[in-house]
C-alpha cells in the first residue's frame, strides 16, 4: 500500500482564477478534525525540513504555491513525491517519518493538523522511529528455544545476563513447563522479520515481578530495540494488576543500566555484590524486592 495518499480536492475556480473551500463534513474532505493549522515559507535555499514522526498527530500537508519534494517513510518503504498543487492534498498518517526537501523560494506548504501541538508527540530520532515500528513482541516458541540456546552460551551474553550452566535438556524441560506456569511469562522479541532476542517477567508475584531480557543479535544492540521491550513489559505487568517491577542486572552491564535508568528504574540498596538490584513502581507505593 502506497504512503502517498492524496486528497483531490473539489476545484470551485473559474475564469478568474483558482478557489479550494475545504469544509468539515464535505465529500473528498480532510479525514479528520482540524484542530490546528500552520504554515511553512521562506524557507532557506538548501536547507530541509520535518525529520520526524507523531505517534498520535494525522496531518494533511497541501503545497499552495511553489514546490518541495516531500519525503514519506513507515520503516518499511519510503517514497517521495513533488509536493507542488494547492488541489490536493498528502495525507500523512500517524507513525509516518517526514522529511521535506528542495523547496522553492516562493514554497508556502500549508498543514492541516489533528491535534494541537504536543513536543510529546514527536519521534525526532530515527532510529528511535526504527526501532518502534519494527520491534515486536510475539509468542515465544521453538524457533527462539533454540536460538535461546545460542545466545545464552555466547560468553559475553551469559556474563552480561548472569546466565548459569545449563544443559540443552535443562532448557528443554523448562520450556516445557512454561505451560502450566502461572508466575512466569516469556516472550520473543523481533526485528522485521528476524527473531533477536527474547523477555519476559519471572516471580510473578501479587505486586510485583522481575523483569528480564536480552537482545541476542549483537548487531541491534543500541538501536533502541531494549527501550521498546521494556516499555512493553511495564505494559505487560500493569495489564495484569502488578503495582512495580524489578531487576537484577550485572554491575558491569553499563549498557542495561543506562537501558533501566532512562526507563525509571532506580537502585534499591542491597548486600549483593555482583549485581545490582533496580525497581520502578507504576504508583507510589514502594515495592517488596
Ligand atoms: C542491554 C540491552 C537489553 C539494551 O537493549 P538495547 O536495545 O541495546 O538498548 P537501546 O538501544 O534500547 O538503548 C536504550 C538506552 O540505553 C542506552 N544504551 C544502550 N546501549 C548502550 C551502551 N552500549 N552503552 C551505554 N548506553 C547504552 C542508550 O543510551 C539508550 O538511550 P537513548 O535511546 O536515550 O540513547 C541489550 O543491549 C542486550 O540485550 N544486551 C545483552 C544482554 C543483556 O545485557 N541483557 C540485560 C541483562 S540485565
Amino acid at each position: 500500500m502506497s504512503l502517498l495518499n492524496w486528497i483531490e480536492f473539489q476545484s470551485l475556480g473559474d475564469e478568474r482564477g483558482g478557489l479550494v473551500a475545504l469544509e468539515i463534513g464535505m465529500e473528498k474532505a480532510v479525514p479528520f478534525e482540524i484542530k490546528r493549522v500552520y504554515y511553512i515559507h521562506h524557507t532557506e535555499a538548501g536547507v530541509s525540513r520535518g525529520f520526524h514522526a507523531h505517534h498520535n498527530l494525522r496531518q494533511v500537508a497541501i503545497c499552495v504555491a511553489g514546490k518541495c519534494r516531500m519525503v514519506l517513510d513507515d520503516g518499511f518503504s519510503r517514497e517521495e513525491t513533488w509536493m507542488n498543487s494547492p488541489t490536493r492534498g498528502l495525507l500523512i498518517e500517524t507513525m509516518v517519518w517526514r522529511e521535506m526537501h528542495d523547496f522553492s523560494d516562493d514554497c508556502v506548504l500549508l498543514v492541516l493538523a489533528s491535534e494541537h501541538y504536543d513536543e510529546l508527540d514527536y519521534i525526532r530520532n530515527y532510529n528511535r522511529f526504527i526501532a518502534s515500528k519494527k520491534t515486536r513482541i510475539v509468542k515465544y516458541d521453538e524457533r527462539f528455544l533454540k536460538l535461546s540456546w545460542e545466545w545464552l552460551n555466547d560468553p559475553e551474553i551469559k556474563a552480561l545476563t548472569m546466565t548459569p550452566d545449563f544443559t540443552r535438556l535443562q532448557q528443554l524441560e523448562f520450556y516445557k513447563s512454561l505451560d502450566g506456569r502461572s508466575n512466569y511469562k516469556i516472550f520473543g522479541v523481533m526485528f522485521g522479520a528476524e527473531l533477536v532476542g527474547a523477555c519476559g517477567l519471572k516471580n510473578i508475584e501479587a505486586e510485583v515481578a522481575e523483569l528480564w531480557l536480552y537482545i541476542g543479535v549483537k548487531k541491534y544492540w543500541g538501536i533502541g530495540i531494549g527501550r521498546e521491550v521494556v516499555n512493553f513489559l511495564e505494559g505487560e505487568a500493569a495489564s495484569i494488576g502488578l503495582k512495580g517491577l524489578y531487576l537484577k542486572v550485572a554491575v558491569s552491564n553499563i549498557s542495561a543500566q543506562t537501558l533501566y535508568k532512562k526507563n525509571g528504574f532506580k537502585e534499591v540498596i542491597t548486600e549483593a555484590e555482583s549485581y545490582l538490584v533496580m525497581e520502578k513502581s507504576f504508583d507510589s507505593i514502594s515495592n517488596k524486592v
